[in-house]
């Protein structure tokens, strides 16, 4: 089957159904700050969409760039951060952002991201593929989901992870991988969602084997505990 054709028709569909979100682009509007990629991506980590955009409007309105936040008292950033739980990850953010402005930017390799203070894989990819547009694979629970039932992955899931992002990474398009990374979380939000997916709408209708085979809610699977 032709996997070329997904990524030109899912962005299609991004074009028209993109979510609103503050840290974002208009679709095709160009390369995100990688700032707010950045600072976006570490709240996004274990917070939702919905609870994120607040904390996001009032970090980038008090600090609109990584210098800003680096010169920040450490305590006024742990009080705005108060809420979003984990304070590793403000920790971490501090610290990232002081390397970042002590070496005057953000590096733009994949390598050189995961060097700094709470990126890994997903950040890193993620900052790539959205600020540099690098066609980086940006794999989180969304895309886990809908590559795996695109594919009708039926390996639950911790074990599926390695396949499913070798799968995720044969769809990345050389074109607007930003958007197209983007456009994947939007789908496994929106519509590719965990229970009663709503495959109706779904731009990949046809594109999906799960839902050939009429298995689309149960995928992924999860190994029991
Ligand atoms: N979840 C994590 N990062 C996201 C992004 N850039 N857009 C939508 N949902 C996300």
């Amino acid at each position: 089957r032709d996997t070329k054709v997904i990524a030109p028709r899912l962005l299609d569909w991004y074009d028209r159904h993109a979510r609103v979100l503050p840290w974002r682009m208009p679709p095709g509007g160009g390369k995100a700050d990688p700032y707010r990629v950045w600072l976006s991506e570490v709240m996004l980590q274990q917070t939702t969409v919905a609870a994120v955009k607040a904390y996001f409007e009032r970090f980038t309105t008090l600090w609109p760039t990584v210098q800003d936040l680096a010169a920040a008292p450490d305590a006024q950033v742990m009080a705005e951060w108060a809420g979003l739980g984990y304070y590793a990850r403000a920790r971490n953010l501090l610290a990232c952002a002081r390397a970042v402005a002590a070496a005057g930017g953000f590096p733009e390799t994949r390598e050189g991201l995961q060097a700094l203070p709470g990126i890994g894989a997903y950040t890193s990819a993620a900052i790539a593929a959205i600020a540099h547009d690098a066609p980086e694979t940006v794999v989180d629970g969304n895309v886990e989901r809908v590559v795996a039932r695109l594919f009708a992955v039926e390996t639950p899931l911790p074990g599926a992870k390695p396949e499913l992002v070798a799968l995720a990474e044969t769809l990345t398009p050389r074109s607007r991988p930003g958007d197209y990374a983007q456009a994947m979380m939007d789908l496994g939000a929106t519509i590719c969602t965990p229970r009663s997916p709503a495959c109706g709408i779904c731009p990949l209708i046809h594109d999906c084997d799960a839902r050939a085979q009429g298995i689309a809610a149960s995928l992924p699977r999860k190994a029991p505990k």
